[in-house]
């Protein structure tokens, strides 16, 4: 699709649901802005805060939560647990109950047997490491696939890069069979459960799905690092689990589309959010002999010639394959279950009730560590109520509600969040102002952050408040590294809790810290991502976990605290201008063409709107006008509402922000004016065209909403 799509391709960390989250940029010129001064200056409450942040009390929340199981449904104790913590640093805190389908795996195996008749057997386990207790948990988890189809699917393989559309159009252009044979998939690139999708939707049977250590940039065995334990490259043997779920179609507990998963609601068929093949994860080390038998058959990989084809297994070609007579057995059991999650939420009321400011970030983890995903965002969810503690004891109250959430269930399809909005929903759209998501807080030493527009603003201002450790030094700011490091707020797309609000108008931020290609390797969604991998290698001191929960402290305590609300309505102006250029430019190099000018004059209405607001605020603020800032804050809490369509994306009725969406066939990184970019791409103008209309009608509302 767009340039912007792959440049999420690039190397580097992987977080949650989504792999290189923060980094998804349209071309916003970088503003040149002064470094942030040290010393920095601090009001009282915001010392309060900050001096409250302790490395040791974190490092101690996060050996809790990595030593025990918790995959979705399985940890009640330690939801209640969450909730205790918070109820002691004054929370009201509860668990809201949920009644979900998910699966758990029974058994699985996979053989590639040779032509010549001799066979593998790949182990499909991660090795078990001395010095990493966790490893050897009878407990542990298998490698499996969350929401994947139980069955076996025995045939001739072939290797279909990442797997997205673009990399079956172009196998077929090479006049490889797809049809009744087995996908053989590398990680990165699109969410995982798209390539099963994709698979399945050309007549595929099964998938296994590989890591790769081109993804590490230069912290390779290869390139002569060291592999863990011993050093920062990745271990072999290490394996990628994840949801195969359908991700940009539908998030949530797919037995109930767009409504609360409890006891005795009707469930609906899930086959247009799962798939109906088995698949499995697998390490590089046990793919590469299913690539080698490929050698030689098909198409040689740099033939292909496709983004992100040939990966870094040493001694194979990535040929397309099939090799006559080479085929794999999978064999893939799964126990599907109705269940129980717990998502734990812990309230203090501000002043004014209708006004409320929710954080989240999830619990679930498929592995007993989840050290980085998401566990760095629950320690430092802890330490966040601890601190908002501390300014409670000095008689300071919040003028606006703060909600914490502790989802379960993010991992298979932002289960445990999805329920939640869909049950509070008319609250929400009455009173929620932002929802701040922290999923993996910490995976590398690198800040991060995607926000919608109106949190642009305060998002990079809060920066220059926090000292950010780096790289052995302590003299510099979240604002400078950030800057110098990547410098532009990223796009939100999918992968983390932060949809199910932003397709309900709630103006959303996430947040987290991300290793560079030269960093040590996050071993995501594996054994490995454990304590003992993040006290040694990711966080050592745990002093980034310190410093960006110091930084959603600070953003948090402006959003419940500031007299006018800080968020910037107007920077959607400026935003969708950019939006609207590369929209153009898509259109202008496609065969069709799209009258854009109602959305060109819906975006300039908008910023007139916008311009009206930032006046009447002026006033309010200027004349302490209370009444006055109380309309004005209550239009900057509502206007983004206005961006939503009741009847959702073509196809895609959950989706409902016109603005941006999960790309289609990419699940984690965006697509801006979705409506329209996706039917241009599927070459369908007349439906763009309607999409058009669409789109400046609902940003015509929004700036109706701010309009004075
Ligand atoms: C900010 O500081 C960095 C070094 O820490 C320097 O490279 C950069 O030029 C400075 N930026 C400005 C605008 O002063
Ligand atoms: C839940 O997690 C806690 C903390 O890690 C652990 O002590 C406990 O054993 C886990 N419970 C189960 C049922 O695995
Ligand atoms: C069969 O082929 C595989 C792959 O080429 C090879 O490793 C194996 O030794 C062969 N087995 C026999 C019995 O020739
Ligand atoms: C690897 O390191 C070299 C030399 O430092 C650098 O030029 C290159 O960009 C790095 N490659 C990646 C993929 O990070
Ligand atoms: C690979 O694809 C690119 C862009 O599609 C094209 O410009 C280039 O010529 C191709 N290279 C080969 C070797 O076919
Ligand atoms: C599926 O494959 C497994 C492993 O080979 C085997 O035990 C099982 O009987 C097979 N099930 C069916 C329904 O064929
Ligand atoms: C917070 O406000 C809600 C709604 O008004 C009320 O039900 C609840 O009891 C209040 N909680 C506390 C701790 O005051
Ligand atoms: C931070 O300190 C290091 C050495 O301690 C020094 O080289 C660097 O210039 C300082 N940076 C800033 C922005 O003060
Ligand atoms: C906390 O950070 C300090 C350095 O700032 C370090 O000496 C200490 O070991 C850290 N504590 C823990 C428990 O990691
Ligand atoms: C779209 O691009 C065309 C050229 O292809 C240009 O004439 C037009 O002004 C552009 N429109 C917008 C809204 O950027
Ligand atoms: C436009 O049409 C030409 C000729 O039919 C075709 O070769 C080309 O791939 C098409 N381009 C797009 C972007 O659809
Ligand atoms: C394009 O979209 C329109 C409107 O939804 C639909 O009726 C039509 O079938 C679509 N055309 C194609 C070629 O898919
Ligand atoms: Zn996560």
């Amino acid at each position: 699709m767009r340039s912007l799509l792959i440049l999420i391709a690039a190397i580097g960390a992987q977080a949650c649901q989504r792999e290189r989250s923060f980094r998804n940029h349209h071309r916003h010129a970088k503003r040149q802005e002064n470094n942030a001064t040290i010393p920095i200056v601090l009001d009282a409450n915001e010392q309060t805060l900050i001096d409250s942040f302790d490395n040791a009390s974190i490092s101690t929340w996060s050996y809790y939560y990595t030593h025990g199981a918790h995959v979705a449904g399985q940890n009640k104790s330690m939801a209640q647990w969450t909730a205790d913590r918070w109820a002691e640093y004054g929370f009201t805190s509860r668990l809201d109950e949920y009644y979900v389908y998910l699966n758990y795996p029974v058994s699985h195996s996979l053989q590639l047997n040779y032509a010549n008749g001799s066979t593998y057997t790949p182990s499909l386990v991660e090795a078990v490491l001395e010095e990493d207790d966790v490893t050897s948990y009878p407990n542990r988890i298998p490698t499996f696939h969350g929401y994947s189809f139980s069955g076996n699917a025995s045939a001739e393989y072939v290797y279909v890069g990442r797997g997205q559309q673009v990399d079956f159009k172009r196998l077929q252009a090479l006049g490889v069979e797809l049809e009744g044979k087995i996908a053989l998939a590398k990680y990165g690139g699109p969410f995982r459960g798209l390539k099963v999708k994709n698979a399945q939707e050309h007549g595929m049977i099964g998938a296994i799905i590989f890591t790769d250590p081109i993804d590490d940039g230069n912290v390779t065995e290869a390139k002569g690092v060291a592999a863990y334990p011993n050093g920062p490259a990745r271990n072999p043997t290490s394996v990628q689990r994840g949801s195969v779920q359908f991700l940009s179609i539908y998030p949530g507990d797919p037995t109930t589309p767009g409504y609360v998963s409890k006891e005795d609601s009707p469930r609906a068929d899930t086959s247009l959010s799962v798939p109906s093949i088995p698949s499995l994860p697998i390490s590089w080390l046990e793919a590469q002999p299913l690539l080698r038998a490929l050698d030689g058959y098909g198409t040689v990989g740099r033939t292909v010639n496709r983004t992100g084809w040939v990966g870094a297994i040493p001694d194979v070609t990535y040929s397309t394959g099939p090799a006559p007579g080479a085929t794999l057995s999978l064999s893939n059991v799964m126990e599907d279950k109705t269940t129980w999650i717990w998502d734990a939420i812990g309230i203090i009321n501000g002043t004014n009730q209708d006004e409320v400011v929710i954080v989240g970030n999830h619990r679930d983890a498929w592995v007993v560590g989840g050290a980085a995903d998401p566990n760095s965002g629950s320690a430092v969810l802890i330490e966040l109520a601890k601190a908002f503690g501390k300014l409670l004891e000095t008689g300071w109250k919040p003028t606006r509600t703060i909600v914490l959430c502790s989802w379960d269930a993010e991992e298979y399809g932002l289960v445990g969040s999805t329920e939640w909005v869909e049950e509070y929903i008319p609250w929400l759209t009455n009173a929620a102002v932002s929802y701040l998501n922290i999923d993996v807080a910490v995976s590398g030493p690198i800040p991060g952050i995607a926000a919608s527009p109106d949190l642009h603003t305060i998002s990079r201002s809060i920066m220059k408040k926090i000292i950010w450790p780096y790289r052995g030094t302590t003299n510099r700011t979240m604002y400078d590294v950030w800057e110098e490091e990547d410098g532009e707020v990223g796009v939100l797309g999918s992968g983390s809790d932060y949809t199910s609000f932003l397709h309900r108008g709630i103006g959303a931020i996430d947040m987290g810290a991300e290793g560079g290609p030269d960093d040590p390797v996050y071993h995501y969604h594996s054994n490995y991502d454990s304590y003992h991998w993040m006290s040694t290698f990711g966080d050592p001191g745990f002093i980034t976990h310190k410093a960006i929960g110091q930084y959603l402290a600070l953003l948090l305590y402006h959003l419940v605290n500031d007299a006018s609300l800080p968020l910037e309505p107007a920077n959607y102006g400026a935003d969708m201008k950019t939006y609207l250029e590369e929209l153009n430019e898509t259109i202008a190099s496609s065969n069709g063409t799209v009258d854009l000018s109602a959305l060109s004059s819906a975006i300039t209405t908008f910023e007139a709107s916008a311009a009206q607001f930032n006046a009447l605020r002026s006033f309010a603020i200027s004349s302490n006008n209370a009444e006055l800032l109380k309309v004005v804050n209550h239009k900057a809490r509502d206007f983004s509402r206005g961006f939503t369509s009741q009847g959702g994306l073509p196809g895609r009725e959950f989706f409902q922000n016109l603005i941006f969406a999960p790309g289609m066939d990419t699940g984690y990184a965006p697509a801006t004016f979705p409506g329209i970019t996706e039917s241009v791409t599927a070459g369908n103008f007349t439906l763009a065209q309607e999409w058009v209309g669409k789109t400046a009608r609902a940003i015509l509302v929004a700036a109706a909403i701010l309009k004075t």
